[in-house]
């Protein structure tokens, strides 16, 4: 059976990558077909607003979508889209996974962790007032529900996958009453999780033993901003913004895409990586139940990184965007 998803091919390095993803999901015959639909810089250029209602319902009623990164105009009023698309189906989940790719060199060969980041609260509220002149103030919000919620999903994941350990990242040392509360909802709810082992580590404790001592790390759950700067540094423990994938989740509705932006400095140029969104693509073939899909297709990646040395720059390579793909679909 065909399924329709929403496909968002973004600004900047977007549509390249997305074009590249959609060969090679063709080349895999996943039984996809693509409603396409805009959203971002692009979005506003052509239709006068950033998330478009047409854009809104496609993913409602496909309830699963595909998105390349998008730009937020800046310094215009806007909201970031991203924040924004997020809210409006309150995405609770923001999962990441980082696991090391056979073939890429970095210095560590088993990291094998997943982020789970609370996407609806915490600074990412935007509220922001001027006090004066001189100061201003931002909110963090942090709810018993929404830190539940996410907890909950941490822990549900590590069941259901046969992961041993969840680790909650906060700063309640400081922040005693937000990020307590955080903390206080984590044991509360690790209790009902006595087969996972629970532990919990300061924000800035946590940046060093992931440098350090990547392996150690299992599930990973923490409030919103801590959850988007430790994505990007998972993403540089195996080999760069180009290759970590992710969801942006709730129960009903699943939106697919790349951690890292638009890349503006490489856009149009034939160079950006599209091994992130293409892996966000396998996370979605799974999430389809589409398994034995995505099954070749990792296969194929994981044979160019390991059997040949094409690769894009950001790897250290001189393949372009469309060459890479040309020797991954080789593969499959
Ligand atoms: P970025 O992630 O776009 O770029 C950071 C660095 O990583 C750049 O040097 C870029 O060239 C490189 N890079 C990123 N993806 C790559 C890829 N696939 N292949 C090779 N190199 C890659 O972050 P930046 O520059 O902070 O943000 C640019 C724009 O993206 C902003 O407008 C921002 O709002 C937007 N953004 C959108 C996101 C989304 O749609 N989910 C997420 C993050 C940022
Ligand atoms: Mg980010």
């Amino acid at each position: 059976m065909t399924k329709t998803i929403t496909l968002i091919e973004g600004d900047g390095i977007g549509p390249e990558i997305t074009a590249q993803v959609v060969r090679v999901l063709n080349a895999a015959g996943a039984p996809l077909s693509f409603d396409r639909q805009s959203l971002g810089q692009k979005a506003w250029e052509q239709t006068g607003s950033l998330i478009p209602e047409a854009t809104l319902q496609s993913i409602r009623r496909n309830q699963v979508a595909l998105k390349a990164p998008c730009t937020t105009p800046i310094g215009k009023g806007f909201r970031s889209v991203n924040v924004g698309l997020r809210l409006a189906f309150d995405l609770y989940a923001n999962i990441r996974p980082a696991h090391s790719l056979k073939g890429i060199k970095t210095r560590y060969d088993q990291v094998d962790l997943i982020i789970f980041r609370e996407n609806t609260e915490d600074l990412y509220i935007g509220e922001e007032r001027v006090v004066d002149a001189d100061t201003v103030e931002a909110i963090k919000r942090i709810t018993r529900p929404a830190s539940k919620r996410i907890i909950q999903a941490a822990f549900d994941y590590a069941l259901a996958h046969q992961r041993k350990k969840v680790t909650c990242v906060h700063k309640a040392n400081i922040l005693k009453q937000s990020d307590g509360l955080f903390l206080q909802v984590f044991r509360e709810t690790a209790a009902f999780y006595p087969d996972i082992e629970a532990n919990d580590l300061i924000v800035d404790n946590a940046c060093m033993q992931l440098v350090m001592h990547p392996e150690q790390f299992d599930i990973m759950v923490m409030p919103n901003l801590y959850g988007d700067i430790l994505s990007d540094l998972s993403s540089g423990l195996i080999g760069g913004l180009g290759l970590l994938p992710g969801v942006n989740r709730n129960e009903d509705i699943a939106i697919f895409e790349a951690v890292h932006g638009s890349a503006p400095d490489i856009a149009g140029k034939n160079l950006a990586n599209p091994t992130a969104l293409l892996q966000s693509a396998c996370m979605m073939l799974e999430h389809l139940g589409y398994d034995e899909h995505a099954q070749r297709i990792h296969q194929a990646l994981v044979s160019v990184l390991s059997e040949t040395s094409i690769r894009t720059r950001d790897l250290g390579g001189t393949a372009s965007t469309v060459e890479f793909t040309d020797a991954l679909i080789a593969k499959l």
